[in-house]
C-alpha cells in the first residue's frame, strides 16, 4: 500500500465547548498509482483528511503508514523531509506568497535543493507553460486572478515531480475552460502512474476515479 491509515481520528479544540470530531476512525488504503477522490458535503472533513494523509497535521489518534512505515510516529523533521521529497500539496486557499512573482512562488519548493537560480526559473517556466501561465511569469501573485493563482498553486505543487499529489478542490474556483485544463493535467498525472488524492465536487474528476472515499460528518462511508 502506498498510503494506509488505521482508525485515524482528528479532534479539534479537544475538551472545549468548540470541540469538533473532524475525522472519526478512518481506515483507508491507497495503492501506488491510485487516483483517489474524496467527496462529501462542506464541513465533512475533506481538508482535514487530506492534511492528515499529507502529514501537515498530526492525528489525535490512529496511525498513518507510507509503504508500511508508520510515518505518523516520525518526528516533525522527518515528516518535513518526506513532504519535501515525495509530496506535492495543492491547498484549497492556495497559500501563495502575494509579494513574490508567479515564477518565484512556483520555484519555492526548489529553494532548498542544490540548483542555480537559472535552473529553478527554467524548471518553473516549463511547468507553468503546461498550465497556460507563460505570460504571467513575472506578475506579482497579488495581481493575478483567482484562476491564475489556482494554477500557480498547482504548478508549485508539481515542480518537484512528487510521487504523491494531494489536491484540495483544485477546480472549485475556476471557469469551465481552466477546470478542463486542470482535469487534463490530473489525467496526465494518472497516466504517469503518480498517486493522486483529490477532494472535489467536480463530476468530470469523479469519472477519473479509481477509488472514491465519501465522507459524511467525518466518517468514511
Ligand atoms: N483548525 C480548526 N479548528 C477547529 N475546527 C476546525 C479546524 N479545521 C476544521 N475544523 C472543523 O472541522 C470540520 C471539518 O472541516 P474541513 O475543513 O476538514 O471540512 P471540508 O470537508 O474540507 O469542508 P469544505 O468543503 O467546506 O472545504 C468542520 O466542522 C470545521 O469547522
Ligand atoms: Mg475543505
Amino acid at each position: 500500500m502506498k498510503i494506509a491509515t488505521q482508525k485515524l481520528t482528528k479532534v479539534y479544540c479537544r475538551g472545549t465547548p468548540n470541540e469538533v470530531k473532524a475525522i472519526k476512525d478512518a481506515t483507508v488504503k491507497i495503492k501506488e498509482g491510485d487516483f483517489c477522490l474524496i467527496t462529501g458535503p462542506s464541513g465533512s472533513g475533506k481538508t482535514t483528511l487530506l492534511s492528515l494523509l499529507a502529514l501537515l497535521t498530526r492525528p489525535t489518534r490512529g496511525k498513518i503508514f507510507y509503504e508500511d512505515a508508520e510515518v505518523s510516529s516520525y518526528s516533525d523533521a522527518w515528516q518535513t523531509k518526506i513532504r519535501k521529497e515525495k509530496l506535492g500539496f495543492i491547498f484549497q486557499q492556495y497559500n501563495l506568497l502575494p509579494q513574490f512573482s508567479a515564477w518565484e512562488n512556483v520555484a519555492l519548493p526548489n529553494l532548498c535543493r542544490q540548483m542555480s537560480k537559472t535552473e529553478r526559473r527554467s524548471q518553473a517556466i516549463s511547468i507553468m507553460r503546461k498550465l497556460g501561465l507563460e505570460d504571467r511569469l513575472d506578475f506579482k501573485v497579488a495581481h493575478l486572478s483567482g484562476g491564475e493563482q489556482q494554477r500557480v498553486a498547482i504548478a508549485r505543487a508539481l515542480v518537484t515531480d512528487p510521487e504523491i499529489v494531494f489536491a484540495d478542490e483544485p477546480t472549485a474556483s475556476v471557469d469551465e475552460e481552466t477546470a478542463s485544463a486542470i482535469i487534463d493535467l490530473f489525467k496526465a498525472l494518472k497516466k504517469e502512474g503518480k498517486t493522486v488524492i483529490v477532494s472535489t465536487h467536480d463530476n468530470s474528476l469523479i469519472r477519473e476515479a479509481i477509488q472514491h472515499l465519501n465522507l459524511q460528518s467525518g466518517t468514511v462511508v
